[in-house]
């Protein structure tokens, strides 16, 4: 006999609320008041050039992650585009994305008048499908934004090896995945350029909002450093703006933030990979439900678990198997956002005005249609269910995912 599930009258496996993330301590206090002190005291301003945190921490990250440079800006978002704003693109470029990612990682390829191409992913890593990607590449391709979802990497080698042939820039969003590395590297050294969000709720923020590119190329390095300052002449003879920019910089504020957080992240990483394999161990019995699957030769930094339904063993759908976690006191989700091409805005083309520009320009010229494709990237959703983690969960907490995931798993296995 199983237990008498919560949705169904039973005692909850938890009652009491899931830690929160304690994100800060003294130590980022201190540095946002020491700041305001010095320029309370010295003068100086809160903006990049008023002082020199934003320069330290472009060159403490670009260190960490092991690249020549990097660029800070204002959100993860703005580092997408001005990553994509330093490849100076024409109207109308093709640009391969991820199917499941954030809206802030294909904004700015439609902000650059040019289109979002989105190729399939391996189903039971969300995250691209090299092949796919092949397929997906025209003459018009420039870049592939290549999304290390959830913490997990893609497999960057057939990726920059597909770029190398057909001459493609590779962009790592690694938004959710700071500190993971594939095959002893650090994700954002791999691509020709990279982009990181640091908001609040990432494995490091600059406080609230914030984002970094890093490259390996000097080129790109001034072209990032002038998108994200309306164009400014760096490094340049010309002495006025050389084209079109945002204001995307980051400020003193959030960069004393970010260098704290910086030296944080290795143990915030290891301790979420210390919970994940509490979870797994506690797990291994389980047959309808299990942990997504790692590729080989990785070490993810999981920004949340997937985890793996096998709707065939069980008398009830995948819907319903999250509602019963979440009255077990789960913070589990059913799905996993959304798949970009699906959305709303990106259906009905809700970009500048009625216009449906790029889509619509006559410089590109071409009809694109994204209904009916992505197989791979549906089956991936209906597949996992969603389990928010972080490092300040203990054993207890572990304990508890693993005896409500078994308690409905028995409940409902066929
Ligand atoms: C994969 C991915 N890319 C880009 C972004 C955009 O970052 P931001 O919210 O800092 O603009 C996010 C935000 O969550 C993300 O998860």
């Amino acid at each position: 006999m199983s237990e008498r599930l919560a949705i169904e009258g039973g005692t909850p496996v938890r009652t009491v609320p899931f830690p929160a993330r304690i994100q800060i301590d003294e130590r980022e206090i201190e540095a946002v008041l020491g700041l305001m002190r010095k320029v309370a005291a010295e003068g100086g301003a809160f903006d990049r050039y008023g002082g020199t945190e934003v320069d330290s921490y472009e060159r403490e990250f670009a260190a960490h992650f092991g690249t020549a440079f990097a660029t800070a800006t204002s959100s993860g978002t703005a580092a997408i585009h001005t990553a994509l704003g330093a490849l100076r693109l024409d109207i109308g470029c093709e640009i391969i994305s991820a199917p499941i990612t954030d809206p802030g990682a294909v904004a700015p390829i439609l902000w650059c008048n040019c289109i979002p191409i989105f190729a399939d992913v391996d189903p039971e890593t969300f995250n691209l499908d090299p092949q796919s990607v092949e397929r997906c590449i025209s003459d018009r391709t420039r870049a592939i934004i290549v999304c290390h979802l959830a913490g997990q990497p893609a497999d960057m080698d057939p990726i920059m090896e597909i770029a190398r042939e057909h001459n493609l820039v590779v962009i790592e969003d690694c938004a959710q995945a700071h500190e993971a590395e594939y095959k002893g590297r650090k994700v954002g050294s791999i691509g020709h350029l990279a982009a990181f969000s640091l908001m609040s709720g990432k494995h490091s923020t600059s406080g609230g909002q914030g984002g970094m590119v890093l490259t390996n190329d000097e080129e790109l390095y001034w072209n990032a450093k002038r998108f994200a300052d309306r164009g400014k002449p760096f490094n340049s003879p010309i002495e006025t703006n050389l084209f079109l920019g945002m204001n995307y910089r980051m400020t003193e504020l959030q960069a004393v933030i970010g260098r704290v957080q910086l030296q944080k992240l290795p143990a915030i990483v290891e301790k979420r990979r210390a919970v994940v394999e509490m979870i797994r161990e506690r797990i291994q019995d389980l047959e309808a439900i299990r942990l997504g699957r790692v590729i080989e030769d990785v070490k993810p930094s999981y920004w949340f678990l997937f985890l793996r339904v096998h709707p065939e063993k069980l008398r009830v759908p995948k819907e319903q198997v999250a509602a019963a976690l979440q009255a077990e006191g789960l913070p589990v989700a059913a799905s996993y956002a959304w798949v970009i091409p699906d959305m709303y805005w990106i259906r009905e083309r809700k970009t500048y005005g009625e216009s449906r520009c790029p889509w619509s320009c006559p410089y590109y010229g071409k009809e694109v249609r994204y209904d009916g494709q992505l197989p791979n990237a549906h089956l991936a959703r209906e597949q996992h269910m969603t389990l928010a983690i972080h490092e300040c969960y203990t054993e207890q907490e572990c304990d508890d995912i693993a005896r409500a995931l078994r308690k409905v798993e028995r409940a409902y296995l066929k």
